[in-house]
Order: structure tokens, then C-alpha cells, then sequence
């Protein structure tokens, strides 16, 4: 299937793998990449520029075909060293990169004199356009539905894409509530050039992450995850468990005088030890109502395979519908 973002990116499918915090490590990039789609390294799950330039340096052995890195820019006073990893990027030769978060404008002069195609994950209209006018290439519009950091307007896919489509220019893919060939027709459907997806990419075979973590993934339904530091104005969608229900408890008691230092336990630090030991009580991690939508583990090629076959069977359906046939 050949899109804007297919020919944009050198990749055979239009799916791409959003960049997941201890989920994103080489194996899982070059698995996607792998497959046809767009796999992601996640920057700021390395401890140093160098650890990702090593990082970077594993994913080319794994795979010769393109794949990207995420760079998450943090409402944080101290932040990670993002010219250091904008230098490893560079230097590791990647070709493209998702930016999340804040504005990512002081990383975008070094990025494109680099040649690096940037994609800017945004969750509204507003900040698309502002993607577009500091001169990124593409945008990720990240429904409400999305694991992670829905921002903070709650407008879901089914109008936050084709607002997107009314207003951009550059091309864009959905994000949020993505998994299988239904979602892409209706993405494409919606104006976007293909689809970012990040909980199903996580119940994969190559998914370097514990097995707890696909199982919960793959028992979970739609109803299983909540939104938590609201109050904080830095809301998460997250699968619910011990840590989420007791965080929520103290939301619920300390109102608006509730402070990061009072859900420190909770949040901070406790994605090695659910990722990786599988501790799935151990505190909030991110985690998309798509869930209700995944019941199996398969590879990354099996996975993609299937969204691009079911895609095309409901795209020749659609065809015969148009021209007056009933559909076999
Ligand atoms: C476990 C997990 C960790 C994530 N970590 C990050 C991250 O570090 N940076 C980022 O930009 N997005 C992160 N995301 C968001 C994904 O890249 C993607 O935008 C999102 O998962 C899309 O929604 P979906 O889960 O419904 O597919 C994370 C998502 C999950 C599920």
C-alpha cells in the first residue's frame, strides 16, 4: 500500500510504531521495520546519548530497513541532554524522527540540515497546524483514546482526524485506538496517510517486555484503563491496577492541592520493573482503550501482514458496495 507517509518514509506499509517508554529498545523497532512498517528506538529509555547511540547501532544490525527515533521533549526543570541525543541520531544515521510532547522547535534547525524527516505527535488541531508552521514534515494526531498522554481537550479519533484532514497540509497518520485493517480503511477514510499504533505493537512476539505485560494487554478490555494526573494538567491513560486505584484514592482526597511528590510512588521510576520483571502492580504505566481490541500475540509480521490483508478485503468490499453490488 503506497501513502504520502509510505513514500515519505522509504516504508513498505503505512504503520508505524509510536515510540514506548522501555518498550521501544532495538528489537522491538527492527521487528516493525522488519515487517514493512516504521519501527521506533524510544531516546529518552536510554540513559545517555552514547547508551543510544549503541542502541541505535543494534537496531541497524538487526535490520537494513529505515526506522526512526522518538524524542520526547519533558515538561521537566531539568532536562535530558537533547542535543546530546540529537547528535547521536545524526551521527547513527537515522532518517527519521517522532518528536511527543513539548514544541519541538529548537530540535528541528540540526534535525533538517541533517536530512532527518520529522514527525510531531500532537492530540489537537492547534498543535498540528503549529507542527506544520515550524516546518515539521509530518504530524501523529493522537486521539483521546491513546495510550499515554492524551493532552488535555479529550477529543476522540473520529473527530480529531478529519478536523486534522480540514486543516493540514502536510500529511498526517492516526494515533490512538489503532489495531487491526478496520482501523486503517478508517483512517485512511478520515484523511490521514496511514496509521501510528502503540499497546498493540506491545502483544507482539518481539516485544522485549515481560509476559505479564502482553497477558494483561491481551485480558484487558475496553473498560480497563483510567486517566490519571489530571489535576496536574499531565493526564495519562493507563491500565488500572493497585498503584492506579490508590493514586486515583489520592486524587480523589487531595483535590487540586494534590502534588507530583504525592503520587511519587505510583509514577516515578516503575517502568523497569513492570517492562521488564513484570511487577504489573507496581505503578502507572501507559496503556490505550485498544486493548478491548486485542486478543492475541503474533509476530510483527503476522500482525502486519493481517491489517494490510483485512485492509484490502474491506477496501474491495467497499468497491463493490460503491458500484451497487452487495458484497460477497
Ligand atoms: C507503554 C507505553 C509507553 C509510551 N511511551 C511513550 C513515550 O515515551 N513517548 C511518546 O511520545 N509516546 C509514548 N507512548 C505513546 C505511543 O507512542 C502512542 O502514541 C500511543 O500508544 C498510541 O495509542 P494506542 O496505544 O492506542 O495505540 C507510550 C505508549 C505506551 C502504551
Amino acid at each position: 500500500m503506497k501513502t504520502a507517509i509510505t513514500e515519505m518514509f522509504g516504508i513498505q506499509h503505512p504503520i508505524i510504531q509510536g515510540g514506548m517508554h522501555y518498550v521501544g529498545f532495538a528489537e522491538m523497532a527492527a521487528a516493525v521495520s522488519n515487517a514493512g512498517g516504521l519501527g521506533i528506538i524510544t531516546g529518552l529509555t536510554q540513559k545517555t546519548p552514547q547508551d543510544l547511540a549503541n542502541e541505535i547501532a543494534r537496531c541497524k544490525d538487526m535490520t537494513d530497513k529505515p526506522f526512526g527515533v522518538n524524542i520526547t521533549i519533558l515538561p521537566t526543570l531539568t532536562p535530558p541532554d537533547y542535543p546530546g541525543i540529537v547528535k547521536a541520531v545524526i551521527d547513527g544515521g537515522v532518517k527519521v524522527v517522532e518528536t511527543a510532547g513539548r514544541n519541538p522547535v529548537d530540535l528541528l534547525g540540526p534535525l533538517k540540515d541533517a536530512g532527518i524527516k520529522v514527525i510531531h505527535k500532537c492530540t489537537s488541531v492547534r498543535h498540528s497546524l503549529k507542527a506544520q508552521e515550524i516546518g515539521c514534515d509530518a504530524v501523529s494526531v493522537d486521539g483521546f483514546e491513546c495510550g499515554g498522554h492524551p493532552g488535555e481537550d479529550d477529543i476522540p479519533n473520529f473527530i480529531l482526524l478529519p478536523r486534522a484532514a480540514d486543516e493540514l497540509e502536510i500529511p498526517f497518520v492516526s494515533s490512538g485506538g489503532m489495531a487491526d485493517g478496520r482501523s486503517l480503511v478508517a483512517s485512511l477514510a478520515m484523511g490521514a496517510q496511514g496509521m501510528n499504533m502503540g499497546t498493540r505493537f506491545i502483544a507482539t512476539k518481539e516485544a522485549p517486555v515481560h509476559d505479564n505485560v502482553k497477558a494483561a494487554i491481551v485480558a484487558a478490555s475496553e473498560l480497563d484503563t483510567r486517566l490519571v494526573m489530571r489535576p496536574l494538567r499531565n493526564t495519562e491513560r493507563v491500565m488500572t491496577n493497585a498503584a492506579v486505584e490508590r493514586l486515583l484514592e489520592k486524587e480523589k482526597r487531595l483535590g487540586d492541592d494534590i502534588k507530583f511528590e504525592d503520587i511519587i510512588e505510583e509514577v516515578a521510576g516503575v517502568y523497569p520493573s513492570i517492562m521488564m520483571e513484570g511487577e504489573m502492580d507496581k505503578g502507572a504505566w501507559s496503556c490505550g482503550m485498544v486493548a478491548g481490541l486485542i486478543n492475541d500475540v503474533p509476530t510483527c509480521q503476522e500482525l502486519i501482514d493481517r491489517i494490510i490483508n483485512e485492509a484490502e478485503d474491506i477496501l474491495a468490499k467497499m468497491n463493490a458496495m460503491a458500484r451497487d453490488k452487495v458484497p460477497a
